[in-house]
Protein backbone atom coordinates (compact mmCIF):
# COMPACT_ATOMS: atom_id res chain seq x y z
CA UNK A 1 0.00 0.00 0.00
CA UNK A 2 1.27 3.38 -0.56
CA UNK A 3 1.83 6.46 1.70
CA UNK A 4 -0.45 9.29 0.55
CA UNK A 5 2.20 12.38 -0.44
CA UNK A 6 0.43 15.31 1.56
CA UNK A 7 -0.01 18.46 -0.63
CA UNK A 8 -2.15 20.29 1.85
CA UNK A 9 0.43 20.11 4.61
CA UNK A 10 3.41 20.16 2.37
CA UNK A 11 1.96 23.64 0.72
CA UNK A 12 0.88 24.55 4.15
CA UNK A 13 4.50 24.52 5.00
CA UNK A 14 5.69 26.73 1.84
CA UNK A 15 2.84 29.29 2.95
CA UNK A 16 4.03 29.67 6.18
CA UNK A 17 7.42 30.42 5.67
CA UNK A 18 6.54 32.83 2.90
CA UNK A 19 4.17 34.89 5.77
CA UNK A 20 7.29 34.66 7.89
CA UNK A 21 9.67 35.97 5.43
CA UNK A 22 7.16 38.94 5.03
CA UNK A 23 6.44 39.57 8.41
CA UNK A 24 9.95 39.57 9.36
CA UNK A 25 11.73 41.75 6.46
CA UNK A 26 8.36 44.00 6.05
CA UNK A 27 8.73 43.61 2.62
CA UNK A 28 5.37 44.65 0.76
CA UNK A 29 4.36 42.53 -2.09
CA UNK A 30 0.94 42.22 -4.27
CA UNK A 31 -0.32 40.52 -6.57
CA UNK A 32 -2.68 41.19 -9.37
CA UNK A 33 -5.53 38.35 -10.44
CA UNK A 34 -7.36 38.89 -13.93
CA UNK A 35 -10.62 36.82 -14.28
CA UNK A 36 -12.50 37.11 -17.60
CA UNK A 37 -16.40 35.48 -18.31
CA UNK A 38 -17.96 33.01 -15.47
CA UNK A 39 -16.13 29.85 -16.01
CA UNK A 40 -16.77 27.65 -12.21
CA UNK A 41 -13.62 26.16 -12.15
CA UNK A 42 -12.01 29.59 -12.56
CA UNK A 43 -13.71 31.19 -10.01
CA UNK A 44 -12.50 28.50 -7.34
CA UNK A 45 -9.17 28.79 -7.88
CA UNK A 46 -9.03 32.35 -7.92
CA UNK A 47 -10.74 32.43 -4.85
CA UNK A 48 -8.18 30.38 -3.37
CA UNK A 49 -5.23 32.15 -4.64
CA UNK A 50 -6.73 35.35 -2.87
CA UNK A 51 -7.20 33.23 0.49
CA UNK A 52 -3.48 32.09 0.18
CA UNK A 53 -2.71 35.79 0.30
CA UNK A 54 -4.52 37.56 2.35
CA UNK A 55 -2.70 34.19 4.47
CA UNK A 56 1.06 35.10 3.56
CA UNK A 57 0.44 38.74 3.78
CA UNK A 58 0.19 39.81 0.23
CA UNK A 59 -1.75 42.36 -0.96
CA UNK A 60 -4.21 41.16 -3.52
CA UNK A 61 -6.03 43.19 -6.41
CA UNK A 62 -8.60 41.20 -8.22
CA UNK A 63 -10.15 42.25 -11.48
CA UNK A 64 -12.87 40.09 -12.64
CA UNK A 65 -14.16 41.20 -16.59
CA UNK A 66 -17.38 40.62 -18.51
CA UNK A 67 -17.22 37.35 -20.77
CA UNK A 68 -17.55 39.69 -23.95
CA UNK A 69 -14.03 41.66 -22.92
CA UNK A 70 -12.20 42.83 -25.81
CA UNK A 71 -8.20 42.01 -26.33
CA UNK A 72 -7.42 45.91 -26.41
CA UNK A 73 -9.32 46.34 -22.89
CA UNK A 74 -7.63 43.08 -21.56
CA UNK A 75 -4.20 44.63 -22.35
CA UNK A 76 -4.74 48.09 -21.52
CA UNK A 77 -5.34 46.94 -17.96
CA UNK A 78 -2.04 44.45 -18.48
CA UNK A 79 -0.52 47.57 -19.16
CA UNK A 80 -1.45 49.38 -16.16
CA UNK A 81 -0.70 46.83 -14.20
CA UNK A 82 2.68 46.38 -15.23
CA UNK A 83 3.06 50.21 -14.55
CA UNK A 84 1.82 50.16 -11.31
CA UNK A 85 4.28 49.90 -8.16
CA UNK A 86 2.15 48.12 -5.60
CA UNK A 87 1.37 45.54 -8.33
CA UNK A 88 5.03 43.24 -8.30
CA UNK A 89 2.88 39.48 -9.56
CA UNK A 90 0.18 39.84 -12.30
CA UNK A 91 -1.80 36.29 -13.35
CA UNK A 92 -4.20 36.13 -15.94
CA UNK A 93 -6.53 33.13 -14.93
CA UNK A 94 -6.12 30.74 -18.56
CA UNK A 95 -8.31 29.90 -20.06
CA UNK A 96 -9.78 33.07 -21.69
CA UNK A 97 -12.69 33.26 -23.81
CA UNK A 98 -12.40 32.44 -27.14
CA UNK A 99 -12.36 36.07 -28.77
CA UNK A 100 -9.23 36.75 -26.73
CA UNK A 101 -5.00 35.59 -27.67
CA UNK A 102 -3.92 34.02 -24.66
CA UNK A 103 -0.48 33.49 -26.20
CA UNK A 104 -0.64 38.08 -27.28
CA UNK A 105 -1.55 38.22 -23.25
CA UNK A 106 0.25 36.35 -21.68
CA UNK A 107 3.50 37.90 -23.59
CA UNK A 108 2.31 41.52 -22.44
CA UNK A 109 2.64 40.93 -19.17
CA UNK A 110 6.17 42.13 -17.70
CA UNK A 111 8.37 39.48 -17.61
CA UNK A 112 9.12 40.44 -14.08
CA UNK A 113 5.86 40.51 -13.00
CA UNK A 114 5.03 37.07 -14.55
CA UNK A 115 4.95 35.17 -11.92
CA UNK A 116 3.04 31.90 -13.55
CA UNK A 117 6.45 31.53 -15.42
CA UNK A 118 4.15 31.90 -19.33
CA UNK A 119 6.41 34.72 -20.73
CA UNK A 120 8.66 33.46 -23.40
CA UNK A 121 11.28 34.84 -21.33
CA UNK A 122 10.68 32.72 -18.13
CA UNK A 123 10.07 30.09 -20.37
CA UNK A 124 13.73 29.86 -22.04
CA UNK A 125 15.18 30.33 -18.21
CA UNK A 126 13.90 27.64 -17.18
CA UNK A 127 15.33 25.77 -20.25
CA UNK A 128 18.36 27.19 -19.38
CA UNK A 129 18.48 26.63 -15.68
CA UNK A 130 18.56 30.13 -15.03
CA UNK A 131 14.87 31.11 -13.61
CA UNK A 132 13.84 33.43 -11.23
CA UNK A 133 10.43 32.39 -11.16
CA UNK A 134 9.64 28.41 -10.78
CA UNK A 135 6.43 26.91 -13.16
CA UNK A 136 4.14 26.60 -10.54
CA UNK A 137 2.50 23.37 -11.23
CA UNK A 138 5.91 21.16 -11.90
CA UNK A 139 7.84 23.11 -8.91
CA UNK A 140 5.07 21.91 -6.58
CA UNK A 141 5.11 18.55 -8.26
CA UNK A 142 8.68 18.99 -7.46
CA UNK A 143 8.48 19.73 -4.09
CA UNK A 144 6.20 17.02 -3.83
CA UNK A 145 8.62 14.56 -4.77
CA UNK A 146 11.61 15.94 -2.35
CA UNK A 147 9.19 15.84 0.54
CA UNK A 148 9.12 11.78 -0.16
CA UNK A 149 12.91 11.76 0.52
CA UNK A 150 13.72 10.03 -3.06
CA UNK A 151 16.17 11.85 -4.78
CA UNK A 152 15.76 12.21 -8.89
CA UNK A 153 19.23 11.97 -9.94
CA UNK A 154 19.72 8.73 -12.07
CA UNK A 155 15.88 7.72 -11.82
CA UNK A 156 13.18 6.82 -14.92
CA UNK A 157 10.83 9.56 -14.90
CA UNK A 158 8.15 9.40 -17.30
CA UNK A 159 6.07 12.72 -17.40
CA UNK A 160 2.47 11.63 -19.35
CA UNK A 161 1.46 14.37 -21.13
CA UNK A 162 3.43 17.64 -23.16
CA UNK A 163 1.29 21.08 -22.23
CA UNK A 164 3.69 24.33 -21.91
CA UNK A 165 2.10 25.08 -18.36
CA UNK A 166 2.71 21.37 -17.23
CA UNK A 167 4.09 18.71 -19.40
CA UNK A 168 7.22 20.59 -20.89
CA UNK A 169 8.16 22.30 -17.58
CA UNK A 170 7.68 19.51 -15.96
CA UNK A 171 10.08 17.58 -17.89
CA UNK A 172 12.90 20.15 -18.01
CA UNK A 173 12.57 20.77 -13.80
CA UNK A 174 13.16 16.73 -14.03
CA UNK A 175 15.93 16.92 -16.17
CA UNK A 176 18.00 19.45 -14.12
CA UNK A 177 17.98 17.43 -11.16
CA UNK A 178 19.78 14.92 -12.95
CA UNK A 179 16.41 12.23 -13.97
CA UNK A 180 16.42 9.96 -16.95
CA UNK A 181 13.35 11.94 -18.78
CA UNK A 182 11.04 10.19 -20.97
CA UNK A 183 7.25 12.40 -21.96
CA UNK A 184 4.95 10.82 -23.49
CA UNK A 185 1.39 12.08 -25.31
CA UNK A 186 -1.33 10.44 -27.21
CA UNK A 187 1.03 9.43 -30.06
CA UNK A 188 3.34 7.70 -28.08
CA UNK A 189 3.57 3.70 -28.71
CA UNK A 190 3.19 1.04 -25.91
CA UNK A 191 2.37 3.63 -23.41
CA UNK A 192 2.03 1.41 -20.61
CA UNK A 193 4.91 -0.42 -21.26
CA UNK A 194 7.19 3.24 -21.14
CA UNK A 195 5.31 4.09 -17.91
CA UNK A 196 6.40 0.83 -16.08
CA UNK A 197 9.70 1.90 -16.53
CA UNK A 198 9.22 4.77 -14.02
CA UNK A 199 10.57 5.39 -10.75
CA UNK A 200 8.74 8.23 -11.15
CA UNK A 201 5.78 9.01 -13.21
CA UNK A 202 3.96 12.10 -13.45
CA UNK A 203 0.56 11.96 -14.75
CA UNK A 204 -0.59 15.51 -16.43
CA UNK A 205 -3.06 13.90 -19.01
CA UNK A 206 -6.22 15.52 -18.40
CA UNK A 207 -8.24 12.28 -18.75
CA UNK A 208 -9.74 10.91 -15.52
CA UNK A 209 -8.63 7.77 -14.01
CA UNK A 210 -6.22 7.46 -17.28
CA UNK A 211 -3.77 5.76 -15.24
CA UNK A 212 -4.16 2.15 -14.00
CA UNK A 213 -2.17 -0.75 -12.20
CA UNK A 214 -0.93 -2.39 -15.08
CA UNK A 215 0.87 0.51 -15.99
CA UNK A 216 2.88 1.18 -12.81
CA UNK A 217 5.73 -0.04 -11.55
CA UNK A 218 5.87 -1.40 -8.26
CA UNK A 219 7.16 1.19 -5.76
CA UNK A 220 6.78 3.69 -7.55
CA UNK A 221 6.69 7.76 -6.70
CA UNK A 222 3.21 8.48 -8.49
CA UNK A 223 2.27 12.24 -9.11
CA UNK A 224 -0.89 13.28 -10.49
CA UNK A 225 -1.85 16.54 -11.92
CA UNK A 226 -5.20 16.12 -13.38
CA UNK A 227 -7.98 18.29 -11.40
CA UNK A 228 -11.08 16.34 -13.42
CA UNK A 229 -14.89 16.74 -12.59
CA UNK A 230 -17.14 13.84 -12.81
CA UNK A 231 -20.61 14.34 -14.23
CA UNK A 232 -21.80 13.79 -10.03
CA UNK A 233 -19.72 16.16 -9.05
CA UNK A 234 -16.88 15.10 -7.74
CA UNK A 235 -13.35 15.93 -8.23
CA UNK A 236 -11.02 12.76 -9.62
CA UNK A 237 -7.33 12.84 -10.88
CA UNK A 238 -5.51 11.36 -13.98
CA UNK A 239 -4.94 8.15 -11.81
CA UNK A 240 -6.76 5.53 -10.49
CA UNK A 241 -6.34 5.82 -7.16
CA UNK A 242 -7.86 3.13 -5.91
CA UNK A 243 -6.17 -0.04 -7.54
CA UNK A 244 -2.65 2.45 -8.30
CA UNK A 245 -2.26 2.97 -4.32
CA UNK A 246 -1.94 -1.05 -4.07
CA UNK A 247 1.05 -0.71 -6.50
CA UNK A 248 2.87 2.33 -5.91
CA UNK A 249 5.20 3.20 -3.25
CA UNK A 250 4.14 6.87 -3.42
CA UNK A 251 0.83 8.70 -4.66
CA UNK A 252 -0.86 11.91 -4.53
CA UNK A 253 -4.65 12.12 -3.91
CA UNK A 254 -6.61 14.32 -5.79
CA UNK A 255 -7.96 16.65 -3.99
CA UNK A 256 -5.15 17.64 -1.52
CA UNK A 257 -1.83 16.50 -3.62
CA UNK A 258 -1.05 19.03 -6.59
CA UNK A 259 -3.49 21.71 -6.60
CA UNK A 260 -2.86 23.03 -3.02
CA UNK A 261 0.83 23.30 -3.86
CA UNK A 262 0.35 25.16 -7.40
CA UNK A 263 -1.03 28.14 -5.40
CA UNK A 264 2.16 28.20 -3.28
CA UNK A 265 4.45 27.95 -5.37
CA UNK A 266 2.45 31.13 -6.99
CA UNK A 267 2.74 32.88 -3.52
CA UNK A 268 6.92 32.15 -3.18
CA UNK A 269 6.91 34.06 -7.08
CA UNK A 270 5.23 36.84 -5.57
CA UNK A 271 7.93 37.28 -2.99
CA UNK A 272 10.35 36.53 -5.80
CA UNK A 273 8.84 39.11 -7.80
CA UNK A 274 8.74 41.88 -5.15
CA UNK A 275 12.16 41.42 -3.94
CA UNK A 276 13.67 41.49 -7.30
CA UNK A 277 11.86 44.63 -8.46
CA UNK A 278 12.98 46.11 -4.83
N1 LIG B 1 -5.48 27.81 -15.26
C1 LIG B 1 -5.20 26.57 -14.77
N2 LIG B 1 -4.02 26.57 -14.11
C2 LIG B 1 -3.55 27.82 -14.18
C3 LIG B 1 -2.37 28.45 -13.67
O1 LIG B 1 -1.49 27.84 -13.04
N3 LIG B 1 -2.23 29.77 -13.95
C4 LIG B 1 -3.15 30.46 -14.68
N4 LIG B 1 -2.91 31.75 -14.92
N5 LIG B 1 -4.24 29.91 -15.16
C5 LIG B 1 -4.44 28.61 -14.91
Amino acid sequence: MAQIIDGKAVSAAIKEQVRDEIAHSGISAGLAVVIVGNDPASRVYVNNKKKACEFCGIKSFEYALPEETTMKELLELIDTLNNDKNVNGILVQLPLPKQLDEKAVIERISPQKDVDAFHETNVGKIMIGNYSFLPCTPAGCMELIHSTGISVSGKECVVIGRSNIVGKPMAMLLLHENGTVTVCHSRTKNLAEVCRRADILVAAVGKPNFVTADMVKEGAVVIDVGINRLENGKLCGDVKFDEVSEKAGWITPVPGGVGPMTIAVLMKNTLTAAKIQK
